[in-house]
C-alpha cells in the first residue's frame, strides 16, 4: 500500500497526539502510572516545600528498565499539557530512580494548583510518552498567611456547639478552596450542605502544640449573592469529660471545643477574598446535648434550627462567639487519607429479647458506630449500644432468640447513643464525634407502642488507607485468619494505629510496632505513618524518651523499651520497604536522642554497674517486657526484653548512619550494638542448656537470641533445636509467645528454613493460637491466647506477614536476596504438605508483585510478575529425590537437574538448597515444574 501524503499527516498527528496525550498506554509500549505527591494522588494541602514525587513504570516487554525520567511542574495546565514546565522542568536526568523524588524548582506558593507530568527512558533508550497531567495543590506554607482566628461557643460547656456566618459573593468564582479544623472534631458547612466525606476530622495529634487542617475545595458549593459558612464541634479527644454511667478509659479537658476557618474565593478578575472564622461569627446549641468520644452521643432532633447553615437563616438569638487568642497549636495539613464511613454491614439477625428491646447481630466486629431509620412520634427516645459478645460469655456466637447484650466491659455497658425522635415521617441519625467497637447492636425504645419502625445497619468507620496486598489459599483456616487480622487493622486505624477501638482508642507504639510491616503489606502505610512518626517526635520527651503511645493525649498507658523502638523501626521499615531516605533525614536527630536515652536508662536501672543491659526500671507498666504470652501475663525477665530491643535499635540506627552517609554514627552505634550483644551472651545465655535468658525454654527469648544472633558459635543448632522442641514437643505445635515473640516467629524461623514449625502453629486450632480464636467465632484478633477483654487488638497480626511472605513467599526487602523499595525482588514460597494453592499480591513502590502457586498432580504451577524497573529470583521447591523438569510458558528451561536458557527474561538458573532458582529480569512468568520418579 501507499500511503498519501495526507495519510501520513494524520499519521504524524496522530503520533504527537498520543505523545502528548499519554494515550500509547493502551497500546502497551513502556509508560508510567500511578503517579504520585507526597504518597497521595492529586493531593490538596501540599504544605512542604519540596514535595516527593513518584510513579510506577509498566511495559508489556520483559526486562524494561528505567535509566532515565524527565518531570516538569508547571502552574498553567495548557503548559503541562505541551510538556513544558516553567516551575520545574528537570530535563533528562539519567537515573532508574521512581520514588521519592524532591521537587527543587522554583519556590512554591501558598494555596495554588500545580500540574505535573512525567516520563522516562527503558534501557533500549525508548522515551515513554508523558503521563497524564497530575496536580498537587498547595495548602498554607508561611505560618504568617493565617488569618483566621480560633473560635468556639461563649459558653464552653455547650455540647457539640454550631458556629455560622454569612457573606456576600459578587463577582464571577474562578476557584475557591478552604482551609478548616476544629478541636476536637468538626464538620464543615456550606450553604447547607456538608463539605466533604469524611467524618471524626482531623486525626488526632497532640493538640497542645498541633493540629492538622484540612483543605477542600468548594468553587461549586459557592453562589452569587448570599452565601452561608457553619460550623459543629465534638470534643473529640481534646475534651473527656466525666459524666455519671458514661465509660472513658481516661478523663481530660484542654479546653471547649473550638474551630478555625480561612475561605479563599477567587474571583475571575484575578482578585482574591477571604473569609475567616473571627468575633463575627454567630454561636448557639446543636441538638447534639452530650458528646463523648468514648461515652457516646445523645441527639434529640427536636432542637434541629432547620436552615442553619444555609443564608438566610434568623440567627439573631444566637450568641457571638469567644475568639481564643492564646491558643497556639502549630497548624499542619492533613496529608493522609480522613477517616470515613467505609461500609455498610446490614445485620442479617435481629431478635426482641423483651418488649421493645432489640438486638442485632452484623456478623462481623468493626469499629463505628450505627446509622438507624427510624419512624414515630414524637418524642420517642431510642438508646442504642454494642458489644462484641452475648450473653456475658467468652466468645461470640450467632445470635439465638432470648440472646442478651454483654454488659461485662464497662466500655461496652456503659457507652451508648440516644435519639429523640422529632415525629416528622422516616428519621435518621448516625453519630459525629464518637465511635467504638462491636459486632452485636442493642436498641432500647422507651415507648415501643409509639414505635412504627426502626432499622438500624452498622457502619464501618475508619482511616481510608488504600488496600495493598491480597492472600488467599485452598486452606479456609489460614484465609479467615488473614482476614480476621485484616478487619483488626481496619478497627484500629483511626488517623493513628489504635490499640482497639472501644477501650482505649490509644496510639500504642508497642502494637503499631509489631503490627507494622504486616501494615505496610496490607495497607498503603506512607502517608499515615510519615504522620504518625511526627506524633512521635512531637510525644519524645526532654530526656530523649519516647512515650507508650503517641500522641499522649490519647492512650498514655503503659509499655516499655519495645513500645518507644517503634520510632527506629518504623523509619527503617518505611526506608526498607518505600525507599524513602527523606524519613530517616527528617527523624534522625530525635531517632538518635532515643537511643541516647536508652544509653542513659542502661546505667540508671536497678544495676548501673552494667552498663550494656538494660535491667529493671522505672513501674511496672512503663517497663513492660513480652506482652500478653498464653498464661502467664507477666515477663520472667524483663531486661532481656529491654536489652535485646536496645540492641536492635542501635543496629538499626547504625544502618540509618550508614544510609545517611555519617559514618561516624555509624561507627559509634555498631560498636555500641556489639557491646550489648557481648553483654547479652555473657548475662543471658547458658552454654550448658542452650538456654537464652530463663532457666527453662521460653520462645521469645530464643527468638531474640536467634534473630540477634546473640549466640556463642557453635551453639547455634543447640537453641534452634530448644526453641523448636518446645513448640513441637512440649507444646504439641504451639507457640507460647507474646506479641512481641509471635512478631519474631515467622522471619527467624524461616530464616533457618524451618516453616514447617511455623506452618503447624498457624494451623492449629487449639489453643493458644489464631485458629483456636477462628474455631470460637473471632473475626478480628483478640487482645490475648484466651480471649479475655478485647476482641479487637491488632498487635498478634504479625501472622500476615507469614502469609506473604513465605507461604506465597513474595519475600520482604527486609529479607535476604532482596533490595530497598523492591528493587531485586525474591520470591520463595513454602510449599506445606495438604495446601493446594496459595497467592499474594502487592503493591509494592515499583508496581504489583504476584506470586501464585498451585499443587499439580506430578509437581507445581507457578506464576510470578515482578514490575518493571525491578530484577529478582524465583526459588521453586523441588522434591530432594527424583528428576525434574521445568517450563515456562510452556518452554522447557529446566530438565535433568540442567539449566537450558534459550527464554527472554531468565537469566541464570541454579539448584540450590532444594530449590530450583532462577535470575528474572522485570516480566511476568509462568511455570510448571513435573517431576518424574
Ligand atoms: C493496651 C495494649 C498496650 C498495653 C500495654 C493495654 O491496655 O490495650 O494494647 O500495648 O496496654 O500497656
Amino acid at each position: 500500500m501507499r500511503i498519501k501524503p495526507t495519510n501520513i499527516w494524520y499519521f504524524i498527528c496522530l503520533l504527537a497526539y498520543l505523545s502528548v496525550s499519554g494515550g500509547f498506554s493502551d497500546l502497551g509500549i513502556l509508560n508510567i502510572s500511578g503517579l504520585k505527591t507526597e504518597y497521595l494522588s492529586n493531593p490538596l494541602g501540599v504544605d512542604d516545600a519540596n514535595p516527593e514525587f513518584s510513579w510506577v513504570l509498566n511495559s508489556e516487554n520483559r526486562g524494561a528498565i528505567q535509566t532515565a525520567y524527565q518531570i516538569i511542574v508547571s502552574k498553567n495546565k495548557k503548559v503541562a499539557e505541551k510538556g513544558r514546565g516553567e516551575k520545574w522542568d528537570t530535563g533528562k536526568v539519567n537515573s532508574g530512580q521512581s520514588v521519592n523524588v524532591s521537587y527543587e524548582g522554583k519556590p512554591l506558593e501558598s494555596g495554588m494548583k500545580y500540574y505535573w507530568r512525567a516520563r522516562v527512558w527503558d534501557n533500549d533508550g525508548e522515551a515513554s510518552p508523558w503521563s497524564d497531567v497530575h496536580t498537587f495543590q498547595t495548602g498554607i506554607l508561611n505560618e504568617k498567611e493565617w488569618t483566621a482566628k480560633w473560635i468556639s461557643h461563649p459558653d464552653t460547656a455547650v455540647s457539640a456547639p454550631i458556629l455560622r456566618k454569612e457573606f456576600n459573593i459578587e463577582q464571577e468564582v474562578e476557584s475557591a478552596h478552604v482551609y478548616v479544623t476544629g478541636v476536637g472534631n468538626y464538620e464543615f458547612y456550606l450553604n447547607g450542605k456538608k463539605v466533604g466525606d469524611h467524618v471524626l476530622d482531623p486525626g488526632v495529634t497532640d493538640h497542645r502544640r498541633k493540629v492538622l487542617y484540612e483543605t477542600f475545595e468548594v468553587e461549586d458549593l459557592l453562589t452569587k449573592g448570599r452565601n452561608a459558612v457553619g460550623l459543629m464541634l465534638g470534643d473529640g479527644p481534646f475534651r473527656i469529660v466525666e459524666r455519671e454511667e458514661r465509660y472513658a478509659w481516661r478523663h481530660h479537658s484542654f479546653g471547649g471545643p473550638r474551630g478555625l476557618v480561612q475561605l479563599h474565593v477567587r474571583y475571575s478578575d484575578g482578585t482574591e477574598e477571604v473569609v475567616t472564622s473571627d468575633h463575627t461569627w454567630k454561636a448557639s446549641r446543636s441538638p447534639i446535648t452530650y458528646t463523648s468520644l468514648f461515652g457516646g452521643e445523645e441527639y434529640d432532633a427536636r432542637l434541629e434550627q432547620k436552615g442553619w447553615d444555609s443564608p438566610g437563616f434568623d440567627d439573631s438569638a444566637w450568641k457571638s462567639v469567644e475568639v481564643i487568642d492564646q491558643y497556639r497549636a502549630t497548624l499542619d495539613s492533613q496529608l493522609m487519607p480522613p477517616i470515613r464511613v467505609i461500609q455498610t454491614i446490614e445485620p442479617e439477625v435481629k431478635t426482641e429479647s423483651e418488649k421493645g428491646i432489640y438486638i442485632f447481630d452484623l456478623k462481623q466486629n468493626i469499629s463505628g458506630w450505627w446509622h438507624i431509620r427510624v419512624k414515630g412520634e414524637r418524642g420517642v427516645r431510642i438508646k442504642i449500644r454494642g458489644a462484641e459478645t452475648l450473653n456475658d460469655s467468652l466468645f461470640p456466637a450467632p445470635l439465638k432468640p432470648g440472646d442478651r447484650l454483654s454488659t461485662k466491659h464497662e466500655y461496652h455497658k456503659n457507652v451508648w447513643t440516644t435519639y429523640t425522635l422529632k415525629g416528622e415521617g422516616i428519621e435518621s441519625y448516625e453519630p459525629r464525634f464518637f465511635y467504638t467497637g462491636f459486632r452485636y447492636i442493642e436498641a432500647r425504645v422507651d415507648k415501643p407502642e409509639q414505635l412504627e419502625s426502626l432499622e438500624i445497619v452498622g457502619r464501618v468507620v475508619h482511616s481510608d488507607l488504600k488496600r495493598n496486598g491480597h492472600f488467599s489459599s485452598s486452606d479456609s483456616l489460614l484465609n479467615r485468619i488473614y482476614r480476621a487480622t485484616v478487619w483488626s487493622q481496619r478497627g484500629n486505624l483511626h488517623s493513628v494505629p489504635t490499640d482497639c477501638p472501644h477501650r482505649e482508642k490509644g496510639a500504642y507504639n508497642g502494637d503499631g510496632q509489631v503490627i507494622a510491616e504486616a501494615s505496610i503489606h496490607d495497607f498503603q502505610m506512607q502517608p499515615f505513618y510519615k504522620k504518625w512518626l511526627r506524633d512521635m517526635r512531637d510525644a519524645q520527651q526532654e530526656n530523649g524518651r519516647i512515650p507508650n503511645t503517641s500522641p499522649t493525649v490519647i492512650g498514655g498507658g503503659g509499655g516499655g523499651v519495645p513500645w518507644g523502638s517503634a520510632y527506629i523501626l518504623i523509619p527503617w521499615w518505611m526506608y526498607q520497604y518505600y525507599g524513602d531516605t527523606e524519613i530517616l533525614k527528617e527523624h534522625y536527630s530525635t531517632m538518635k536522642s532515643y537511643l541516647e536515652y536508652l544509653e542513659n536508662l542502661a546505667q540508671n536501672d536497678s544495676n548501673p554497674e552494667e552498663i550494656y543491659i538494660i535491667n529493671e526500671f522505672g513501674s511496672y507498666w512503663t517497663s513492660l517486657g513480652e506482652w500478653e504470652s498464653p498464661h502467664e501475663r507477666n515477663d520472667p525477665n524483663q531486661p532481656v526484653v529491654s536489652t535485646y530491643y536496645w540492641y536492635l535499635n542501635s543496629r538499626t540506627f547504625a544502618g540509618v548512619a550508614g544510609i545517611l552517609g555519617n559514618l561516624e554514627d555509624q561507627e559509634r552505634f555498631e560498636a555500641l550494638a556489639d557491646s550489648i550483644k557481648r553483654a547479652s551472651v555473657t548475662k543471658f545465655f547458658d552454654p550448658d542448656t542452650n538456654l537464652y535468658g530463663w532457666k527453662k525454654p521460653y520462645q521469645t527469648y530464643l527468638l531474640f537470641a536467634l534473630a540477634a544472633d546473640h549466640v556463642p558459635e557453635g551453639h547455634e543448632e543447640g537453641v534452634l533445636n530448644r526453641l523448636i522442641d518446645d513448640i513441637m514437643i512440649n507444646r504439641r505445635g504451639h507457640l507460647a509467645t507474646g506479641i512481641l515473640g509471635t512478631k519474631h516467629l515467622f522471619k527467624v524461623l524461616s530464616d533457618y528454613g524451618r516453616e514447617d514449625v511455623i506452618h503447624s502453629v498457624v494451623s492449629k486450632t487449639d489453643f493458644p493460637g489464631w485458629g483456636f480464636w477462628i474455631e470460637k467465632g473471632a473475626t478480628t484478633l483478640w487482645e490475648n491466647w484466651e480471649g479475655k477483654n478485647s476482641h479487637n487488638h491488632q498487635m498478634f497480626g504479625s501472622v500476615n506477614e507469614y502469609f506473604y511472605k513465605y507461604l506465597a513467599g513474595i519475600r520482604a526487602p527486609t529479607d535476604r536476596g532482596t533490595s530497598t523499595g523492591y528493587k531485586k525482588i525474591h520470591i520463595r514460597p513454602y510449599v506445606p504438605e495438604g495446601l493446594e494453592r496459595a497467592e499474594a499480591s502487592l503493591k509494592t513502590v515499583r508496581g504489583l508483585v504476584v506470586s501464585r502457586w498451585e499443587r499439580r498432580r506430578d509437581g507445581l504451577a507457578m506464576e510470578v510478575s515482578l514490575p518493571a524497573n525491578t530484577s529478582g529470583r524465583i526459588s521453586i521447591p523441588v522434591p530432594e529425590f527424583g528428576q525434574t523438569a521445568i517450563t515456562e510458558s510452556g518452554k522447557k528451561v529446566w530438565d535433568q537437574d540442567q539449566y537450558l536458557g534459550g527464554v527472554e527474561g531468565i537469566v541464570g538458573g541454579i539448584h540450590e538448597d532444594n530449590h530450583v532458582n532462577f535470575d528474572l529480569k522485570a516480566g511476568d512468568y509462568k511455570f510448571i515444574l513435573s517431576t518424574f520418579n
